[in-house]
């Protein structure tokens, strides 16, 4: 693994290794700040990205007898228009990697309702940071970032003290979630994401990305200029952030 200073960069042979170096560092936060009585408070991320990550918090579960008691989460994201039960919605691709695997509490469990009817979604958001708030903060946020820079779905163009609102999605995200979908025209347009300003106030915030698609906006989250034109590079002014790459993410870097 090679290291480099602010923002700090791991480059781990392939994304299952650098989960794995991630888990542990969070089995660790978990371990210590329980040894405090004090909860761990996670911010947590969707998408293909984090799915190997979220494999070895299970397995540190099933078999190292890891326990989430203790663990509050709250998510970056959710789509406008899915609900809970939808196999698309954030809420059960969450339950489905993770929670309904691991000890946790079901109410510490938060993640965006994208199914809030328009006139409660301004309440719905202010509740949202609210509860960050009285959960004392996000200790460690957890991002995989956007081929367009995206961090949550932040879109060019945020910008930096932004809080948890409705954001629209571009063409090139929808595309990229298509995947996950069974055409282009069943991905919503809109989400409520919590905005940079939010993400940015977690204590440390652990980036994730993989790919040699990754490899452009890698570089330039990490060493192009500060701008909303790329959301991720707001993570250069944080004073706790590390980047987690495979090698093919970290092949754009100079
Ligand atoms: C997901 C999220 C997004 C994704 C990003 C990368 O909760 O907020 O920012 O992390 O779009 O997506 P993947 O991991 O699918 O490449």
């Amino acid at each position: 693994m090679i290291m480099t200073s602010t923002p700090r960069t791991q480059v781990h042979p392939d994304p299952h290794s650098a989960s794995q170096a991630l888990a542990t560092e969070v089995a660790d936060l978990i371990s210590s700040r329980e040894a405090k009585q004090l909860p761990t408070v996670l911010g947590l991320a969707t998408g293909a990205t984090p799915i190997h990550f979220y494999e070895e918090l299970r397995r540190l579960h099933t078999e190292h007898g890891l326990s989430f008691g203790s663990v509050i989460t709250f998510n970056l994201d959710e789509y406008v228009g899915l609900g809970r039960q939808d196999p698309q919605s954030y809420w059960h691709f969450m339950h489905d990697q993770l929670f309904d695997h691991i000890d946790i509490h079901a109410d510490n469990i938060h993640i965006p309702d994208g199914t809030i009817a328009e006139a409660d979604l301004g309440q719905h958001c202010e509740a949202y940071e609210q509860a960050i708030k009285n959960a004392g903060g996000i200790d460690l946020q957890i991002l995989g970032i956007g081929t367009t820079g995206h961090i949550g779905f932040n879109e060019p163009g945020t910008a930096r003290d932004s809080r948890t609102g409705i954001v629209d999605l571009t063409e090139e995200t929808r595309q990229s979630n298509a995947v996950f979908f069974n055409s282009i025209d069943d991905v919503p347009t809109k989400a409520i994401s919590m905005g940079c300003g939010t993400i940015l106030d977690a204590k440390q915030i652990a980036a994730l990305a993989w790919g040699e698609r990754k490899a452009s906006v890698v570089q330039g989250a990490l060493q192009g200029p500060v701008t909303p034109d790329c959301p991720a590079s707001f993570l250069q002014e944080h004073p706790s952030a590390t980047f987690y790459l495979d090698q093919p993410a970290a092949n754009a870097l100079r």
